[in-house]
């Protein structure tokens, strides 16, 4: 296994990737999905959710139930593929916070397979949203209420959370696991992202790291996001932010 950080960390677990095909902008296709997976579990990744977007209406890729027919065709042949090597495969989904306070909902749905935990994004910054870390608190409290834990994706590529970098602290504290997208670490999303994943993580805000992967220019990687921020803070504060120790999984 080319993993160089085998005998540090027994294998990374990845919350947040586009490596199942939907119809939204991740793999296109059942092949394109294995040989992303092939690229995470020789990155060290041992566990890898496939979180297609779930956007709200408005926007571009909605969870139509064309979109959930294409997912739930490809999911068992990437996972049954993967499996063979040892990489656990599971479904979720990446939700768009709207989603939870526009109405009654399954939240069961965009559950993470074998977790208590639904992974709802932050606004992304080229959305101008009003009230942005206040619509992500408002969807938190819906997937709490439902006795479920919301993990919160990429706070460092909102436009609010990059103008007032205090204001997520309120979810942290609330106990959301706040996830960044391991490319900000490591300067793939541009400067301000970058800048604010570290202020981030400085303020000991932030819970975990996942990939964001959208295809091989995205690939689903975290060791080099590992890396960096064991380079930073040493690797007793760098590795529970990778291993899936702030998951929270079913027992
Ligand atoms: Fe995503």
């Amino acid at each position: 296994m080319p993993c160089g950080y085998r005998g540090r960390i027994r294998g990374f677990v990845d919350v947040h990737s586009h490596v199942v095909p939907s119809g939204d902008d991740g793999a296109a296709t059942v092949q394109e999905g294995i040989e992303l997976c092939q690229i995470a579990f020789d990155a060290g990744t041992r566990v890898l959710f496939a979180t297609p977007h779930a956007h709200a209406a408005w926007d571009t890729f909605p969870r139509t139930s064309g979109r959930v027919d294409i997912f739930e065709r490809a999911f068992p042949r990437v996972r049954d593929a993967v499996a063979e090597w040892g990489l656990d495969l599971r479904r979720g989904w990446e939700v768009y916070p709207s989603l939870l306070t526009d109405g009654p909902v399954d939240l069961d749905t965009y559950r993470l397979e074998g977790t208590r935990a639904v992974l709802v994004e932050f606004p992304g910054w080229w959305l101008r949203i009003d009230d942005a870390v206040e619509l992500v608190a408002a969807a938190a409290r819906r997937v709490e209420e439902a006795g479920l834990v919301p993990l919160l994706a990429h706070p460092e590529r909102c436009r609010a959370v990059a103008d007032d970098p205090t204001s997520v602290r309120p979810l942290a504290e609330a106990g959301w696991p706040l996830c960044l997208n391991g490319p900000s670490l490591t300067g793939d999303h541009g400067t301000t992202a970058e800048r604010i994943a570290w202020r981030l993580l400085d303020d000991g805000v932030v819970s975990l790291v996942a990939s964001d992967a959208h295809g091989f220019g995205r690939p689903p990687r975290v060791d080099t996001a590992y890396a960096t921020v064991e380079a930073a803070v040493g690797r007793e504060a760098a590795t529970p932010l990778f291993d899936g120790s702030a998951v929270p999984w079913l027992a």
